[in-house]
């Protein structure tokens, strides 16, 4: 089932620069969906459209079959089943302390305190940032105030979670901890969409992949499809994730039968140590 459309959606700022150029996209419900594309493709405007922060000049968005209601109401409603992660975590942080931040969603949703607290609390247990409850904002370091806001969407516990460049500026330990707390999410049913450059994640992790190209969703992909989409990344000038090239060389090589392509470096490395032809090289 469709949870979120974008229906030919056009969009310019008021200095008349293309956010978005007749855009369509879907994303299914309990889907794990990257963003891909350049720097100014258009994908923060997109992700503006998705919680209806930026409204459509022509085309719809809908939610689950029905169109963006725009009214006041809708949009609190709108808000509280579409979470949005900002690209920059100042954009989204305002509150003096952690605690305040993460609660303003639930309050303003009309929870009582002890669900307030509860839901903060939990929210700062996922990302990790539960001892840092009491601290000021502006104190944090980059990579905390991205969890901070990530903790802040969390606690209105949306259906479909937007994260514009959530990996960007974290540090490996952050990025692989991250990675666990979205796949706790995704198990749990919630959909998620995040915007990436990063295409090697993105093959890794995603169920569909998006391309974005001058306000356009050039294409929507399976992962598992990529390896013999490569026409449409090399379009928009991006390589094929590595292990798809390096799976392909090895294969070339002789070194690999044909096959299933692997999704991670780690499949690969099992394939490598338990298939014969390596062996059988090794010992020529
Ligand atoms: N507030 C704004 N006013 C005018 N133009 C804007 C504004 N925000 C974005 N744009 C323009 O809209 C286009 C799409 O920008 P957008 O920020 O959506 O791209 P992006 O894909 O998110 O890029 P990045 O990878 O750098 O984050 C760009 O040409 C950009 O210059
Ligand atoms: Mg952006």
């Amino acid at each position: 089932m469709t949870l979120l459309e974008l229906d030919n959606v056009s969009f310019r700022y008021p200095d008349g620069s293309v956010g978005l150029n007749d855009c369509s996209l879907a994303i299914e419900r309990g889907s794990r969906n990257a963003l891909i594309g350049a720097n100014g493709s258009g994908k923060t405007t997109l992700f503006q459209h998705c919680n209806g922060l930026l409204r459509p000049q022509s085309g719809v968005v809908r939610y689950a079959g029905a169109a963006f209601d725009y009214s006041r109401g809708g949009l609190r409603q709108l808000r509280s089943r579409v979470g949005l992660v900002f690209q920059n975590p100042d954009h989204q942080l305002f509150s003096a302390s952690v605690q305040e931040d993460v609660s303003f969603g639930p309050i303003n949703l009309g929870f009582d305190e002890a669900t307030v607290r509860r839901r903060v609390s939990e929210a700062l247990q996922a990302v990790g940032m539960a001892e840092c409850a009491d601290k000021a904002v502006h104190n944090l370091s980059f990579g905390q105030k991205k969890r901070v806001c990530i903790a802040g969407v969390l606690a209105m516990q949306p259906e479909l979670l937007v994260l514009d460049e959530p990996m960007a500026g974290l540090d490996y330990k952050m990025r692989t901890e991250f990675l666990t707390v979205l796949d706790g999410l995704h198990a749990q049913g919630i959909t998620l969409l995040l915007a990436t450059h990063d295409i090697d994640f993105a093959y890794r992790w995603a169920d569909r992949i998006h391309l974005m190209a001058a306000g356009q969703c050039t294409a929507s992909l399976d992962a598992t499809d990529l390896a013999e989409k490569g026409d449409a990344l090399s379009a928009l000038g991006l390589p094929l994730p590595t292990v798809i090239e390096l799976h392909r060389r090895l294969q070339a090589q002789g070194l690999l039968p044909h096959g299933c392509v692997p999704r991670t470096h780690g499949e690969l490395l099992v394939l490598l140590e338990t298939n014969t032809y390596v062996k059988e090289a090794a010992c020529r």
